[in-house]
C-alpha cells in the first residue's frame, strides 16, 4: 500500500480557534471541509489530544480562518507546532470575539467563519466536529493557502497531530 497516494488529496489550511472561559486557543488545521449547504455546515476534525480539541469539546463552538498564501512560515508554526499548553497564541496577533464569543484569528486572514457545533464522531486519535454557520466574513481578497503550497513551496511538513501525519519509515 503506497501512503503517499493519501497526499495526492488536496486541502486548504486554516486556523480553529475556539475558547474556554477567558482562556483563548487555536490551532492549524487542514481537515476544514463544507458537508451541506441548507444549513450551511462544516467539519473539523481535531486531534484529541489538542488543547483545541479540548476547548472546542466544552464550549460547543469553534471559529475557521481561512490563511492567505502569503501567511509567513513562522506564524504558522506558532499555531502548528506549538500547543497553548505552553504558549498564550493569541498574546500580540490581530483577533476579535465573534458574535457566539468565540476568538477569530484576523491576522493572515482572508476571510472567517464561526459555527456552533451540531454534532460529533469520533475516529480513535482525532473527533471530526460538525458546526452550524453562525457568522462569516471576508476581510480581504487574495489566495486562499493550500496545502499543496505549504508542502511545495514552504517546504513545510506535518507534525505527529496532523490526520495527515505519515511517519518516515512507512512512507517509504
Ligand atoms: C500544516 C499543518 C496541518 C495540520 N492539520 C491538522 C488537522 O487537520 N487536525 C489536527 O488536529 N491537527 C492538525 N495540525 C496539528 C496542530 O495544529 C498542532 O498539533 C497544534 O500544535 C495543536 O495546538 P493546540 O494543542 O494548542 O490545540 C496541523 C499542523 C500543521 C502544521
Amino acid at each position: 500500500m503506497d501512503l503517499k497516494a493519501l497526499h495526492k488529496i488536496t486541502y486548504g489550511l486554516y486556523i480553529v480557534s475556539s475558547r474556554d472561559q477567558e482562556r483563548l486557543n487555536g490551532q492549524i488545521a487542514n481537515t476544514v471541509f463544507q458537508v451541506t449547504a441548507t444549513p450551511p455546515r462544516v467539519a473539523v476534525c481535531l486531534n484529541r489530544e489538542n488543547l483545541t480539541h479540548s476547548f472546542v469539546n466544552k464550549s460547543g463552538i469553534f471559529s475557521i480562518s481561512v490563511l492567505e498564501q502569503e501567511t509567513p512560515f513562522k506564524f504558522i508554526g506558532i499555531f502548528g507546532f506549538h500547543s497553548g499548553r505552553d504558549i498564550d497564541k493569541f498574546k500580540g496577533i490581530k483577533y476579535k470575539i465573534g458574535k457566539t464569543g468565540v476568538p477569530i484569528v484576523l491576522e493572515h486572514t482572508l476571510a472567517y467563519m464561526e459555527f456552533k457545533v451540531e454534532g460529533k464522531m469520533e475516529t480513535g486519535t482525532h473527533t471530526l466536529f460538525i458546526g452550524t454557520l453562525r457568522g462569516a466574513e471576508i476581510i480581504k481578497e487574495g489566495t486562499p493557502l493550500t496545502y499543496d503550497y505549504y508542502h511545495r513551496v514552504l517546504k513545510g511538513k506535518s507534525p505527529k497531530n496532523a490526520p495527515t501525519y505519515i511517519e518516515e519509515r512507512r512512507a517509504k
